[in-house]
């Protein structure tokens, strides 16, 4: 094996080589009408990715940390609301919902899928909330309103949408998906293939560029079939106006998507499902290279289709293999090191080590290995090779 050749996590220098004409023309037509902010690039993408999705309105904003925020505030999420989601995600799901002046709350994750358990979610309920005299349900130990439900589909996978989305309705709980990770996944219902992201009453989208549909600097979008839904956070983005110097929200803020990301998005939507097949692609390869080591691959239930975002395998010996995979030049991550529960940001909420126990065993055996669409068979059978290496010499 060449144990010089470097292999990148992400390469955005071969995925943007092909398509760099059209998005230096596109930049040129912004730059040569100067309609830097909203215009017809941002309604125009706006439009293509609603068409992309299957859902009524596609609002751009600054990115998916304020999507997230957004859908919370539109569907009436505030001050004395709890929301439930995961410790196993980037901080910024928990962000948006502090931003939102709500309450997070922790569930624990499947390990299988490392998305939110339905199982962990109605002992949640069943076992640390109840109906007030005013039938609302409350968070027992912080006496907040229990008023939604964010299930993160992490990694590119969706989480178990339909049984999460029956819980939710079942207890009159708002479904508000963080889709950042997960652009183009679908599950299956009835027969029908549905995009992850147009289940809940809102979803956030983040294009951060090594986003499987990235721009080139910070973007991101929310979702929704709810027009006054959509009309609020339209106002809510724009600093609470939908008519220039006219503020009808003191609560509104600059969370505009600008025109130039807007414009290469608009470009990028077009590759979005060759890419995200390449990635499949590729993830088969990991599964047929890797097949045989003691090491858990990501589990693809049936029904859901994974966009692979991240590949991510898990190890006991995870810190050993990649120092030993760096070594023979392969770059991998870990997504995320510390549950959000265990991070100083959230000591206030109390929680110990053994709070989430699915959540924390997978903090510290994940994996993500190399993945982007332009990874080749020979790359990911060096990976595998390499794999195979550092696990025999263990
Ligand atoms: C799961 C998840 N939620 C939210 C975000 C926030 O998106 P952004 O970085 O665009 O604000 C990210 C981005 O990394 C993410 O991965």
């Amino acid at each position: 094996m060449n144990t010089k050749e470097m292999i990148a996590f992400v390469d955005l220098h071969a995925q943007h080589a092909p398509i760099l004409d059209e998005i230096h023309a596109a930049i040129n037509e912004i730059l040569s009408n100067s309609s830097f902010i909203g215009g017809t690039a941002v309604s125009q993408f706006e439009a293509e990715f609603a068409q992309y999705l299957g859902v009524q309105e596609v609002i751009g904003v600054g990115n998916g940390t304020d999507a997230l925020w957004l859908a919370l505030v539109a569907n009436g999420i505030g001050p004395g609301d709890a929301v439930i989601t995961v410790p196993n995600t980037f901080i910024a799901t928990a962000e948006g919902i502090t931003r939102a002046g709500a309450h997070p709350l922790f569930v624990d994750i499947d390990i299988e899928t490392a998305n939110l358990s339905p199982v962990a979610l109605n002992e949640f309920l069943a076992n640390q909330c109840a109906v007030d005299d005013n039938g609302h349900l409350r968070h027992v130990q912080s006496g907040t309103r229990v008023a939604a439900v964010m299930p993160v589909h992490l990694y590119g996978l969706p989480a178990d949408l339909l049984a999460i989305s029956e819980i939710c309705e079942q207890h009159q709980l708002t479904l508000i998906e963080d889709a950042c990770q997960a652009h183009g996944a679908k599950i299956r219902v009835n027969g029908e293939w549905k995009r992850a992201g147009t289940f809940g009453a809102a979803a956030a989208f983040s294009f951060y560029p090594g986003k499987n549909l990235g721009a080139i600097g910070d973007a991101g979008a929310v979702v929704t079939n709810n027009p006054e839904a959509a009309a609020k956070m339209r106002e809510l983005r724009s600093h609470g106006s939908s008519e220039k110097y006219i503020h009808t929200t003191h609560e509104g803020w600059n969370a505009r998507l600008d025109a130039i990301q807007a414009a290469v998005l608009s470009i990028k939507l077009r590759y979005l499902d060759e890419w995200n097949e390449c990635r499949y692609q590729a993830a088969q390869w990991y599964r047929q290279g890797l097949a045989g080591l003691p090491i858990e691959l990501p589990y693809e239930p049936e029904d859901h289709q994974h966009v692979y975002h991240l590949y991510v395998v898990r190890t006991e010996q995870r810190d050993e293999v990649r120092k030993a995979l760096l070594d023979y030049g392969i770059e991998t991550g870990i997504h995320y090191p510390i549950p959000l529960h265990l991070q100083q940001a959230y000591n206030w909420m109390n929680l110990p080590l053994g709070s989430f126990p699915n959540a924390e065993r997978s903090a510290q055996t994940i994996l993500s290995l190399p993945m982007h669409p332009y990874l080749s068979q020979q790359q990911v059978e060096h990976v595998c090779q390499a794999f195979k290496s550092v696990l025999s010499d263990k």
